[in-house]
Parts: structure tokens; sequence; C-alpha cells
């Protein structure tokens, strides 16, 4: 884990709401692992912003310039628009000032290769199961399940596609794929291949609705959780969630940056 202070290469919109940052960032993809997270901050001079959490999309090079330079090594974040903090990032540009600290927190397991991996990704949630399938697909055959509001929250499917993913896309209205939600096409996966392990991040009532269906059927399950974190170190406790056999006699709580984000479904209280 290091403090990057760098700067911002690109930041493009590729759906309304959603946009692609790459940040300079030498030797990152070194010590990154599919499921681990940055803390972000914008360096400003007005009152200090508090680092937000963000899932690794992917690390990457960009190509050497006609100058000779070597390669610039970049970090690439996928983020929606929800508030103030990240409609300022939406306004950054090429050259500008920025602070990444990670990478932070445990990741997936790619687990045993002789199984059939499915990958459900929810909206944004689908972040950071692109490096997870990167890895998966070395050596496992890989589904991703996609599942958004509308064809907007549908990203970077084409990305997937390229690694020998085989996708399924699935929106509430219709606009893209097939018309309901993606824990439907889940239980029709789990069908065919019942024998699947089944890594998952979105929105928690897509989550909870996984964790049901892999529970009843007896899948494997590991679970990205998204959580709202002030210091992504362990520090503050403001990000636990309930743990396995938690009570109000024996409260049980795990912390989601340090021993998350991703959990296996039985470390957790349903
Ligand atoms: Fe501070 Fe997790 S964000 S303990």
């Amino acid at each position: 884990m290091k403090n990057y202070k760098t700067m911002v290469l690109s930041n493009q919109e590729i759906s309304p709401g959603y946009y692609r940052m790459r940040i300079l960032a030498p030797g990152f993809g070194a010590s990154a692992r599919p499921g681990q997270f940055v803390m972000f901050r914008v360096q400003t001079s007005l009152p200090p912003l508090l680092r937000r959490p963000f899932g690794i999309f992917r690390t990457g090079f960009l190509p050497p310039d006609c100058e000779g330079q070597p390669p610039k090594e970049y970090l690439e974040l996928l983020y929606k628009v929800v508030g103030r903090g990240t409609n300022i990032m939406a306004g950054l540009h090429h050259g500008d000032r920025v602070e990444v600290l990670g990478p932070l927190g445990r990741g997936f397991d790619p687990g045993n290769p002789a199984e059939e991996k499915i990958l459900v990704g929810g909206g944004i949630g689908l972040v950071p199961l692109y490096m997870l399938a990167s890895h998966l697909t070395k050596t496992s055959s890989v589904r991703l399940l996609m599942g958004g509001r509308t064809r907007e929250d549908i990203l970077a499917v084409t990305e997937f596609e390229r690694l020998g993913v085989e996708t399924y896309v699935s929106t509430d209205d219709g606009s893209l794929g097939e018309e309901g939600l993606v824990t439907e096409v889940l239980k029709r996966k789990l069908e065919k291949f019942p024998g699947a392990s089944v890594y998952a991040c979105g929105p928690m009532p897509m989550i909870e609705a996984v964790q049901r269906i892999c529970a009843e059927r007896k899948v494997p399950l590991q679970v990205s959780l998204e959580a709202l974190m002030a210091c992504g170190l362990g520090a503050c406790l403001g990000c636990v969630v309930k743990g396995a056999g938690h009570s109000e006699e024996i409260p049980r709580y795990l912390c989601t940056c340090k021993e998350g984000p991703v959990f296996r479904a039985e470390q957790l209280d349903w």
C-alpha cells in the first residue's frame, strides 16, 4: 500500500452519469489484487475533501509516446456521479492533481480452477469484477451476468467479452438484453452449472437475493460489499458489518475496509 500524489491522465463520460478515469500510478499494478480498492482524494485548495473508496477496475500501461518516454502505468476507475465528491471528480482533466491511497482491503479468492465461475454485477458493482475476470479466464470458464435498471447502467460488457467471458445482460425495463432481474438469470445458470462458484457485487438488495439463491443451492459465494468509508484502514470503525453469529449478547462485527470488502457469504450475518 502506498500513497500516490499523482495526476489524472484522462477522465471521460462513458454512459450518462458514469465516468472512466485513468490515474498515473507507477508500480501500482504489481501489488493490486482483484477486488481491492483505493481511497481517492482530489488535491484542492478548497476545504479538503474526505477520501472516498473506489474499486479498482484495472491497471495497465499507456503505449509509449513518440518522444521515446517509457510507457506510463495507470490505474483505472469507473465511477458513477452520485453527489458532491463524484461531481467534482467528473470535472477533472488531464494533469489535475489527485491523491490515491492503495491498494487496500482483501480481494477475491480465485478458488478452484476446475469450477465454472459465475460473476454477477449490478450497475457500477461491475467494477471489481473486471480484474477478477481477467485473472480467472486464465484457468477457468467464466460467465458474467450483468444487470441494471436501464441500458445506461450496463457498462464495459464488450471489455469482458474481449477477455473470453460469456456475457448475459438484463435490464429492469428491457432496454438492453433480457427484461427482468439479473437474479432470475442466475437461477437459470445455476440449474445448468450447479457446481459453479459465484462472485457478486452490486446494490445490497441484489446481493441479498444472490445470497439466498446460492444458500438454497449450497453454491459457494463471495460478495464485494460497498460501504461508507472514512479512513479505509480499519481505524474509524465507520464501515462495520455484522459477522456470522452476531447477537446482542455476543456482537460480532467485521470492518469492510480491512477484513473485506470481499467476504465469503458464510462470514456474514444475513
Ligand atoms: Fe475506517 Fe473502515 S473505513 S474502519
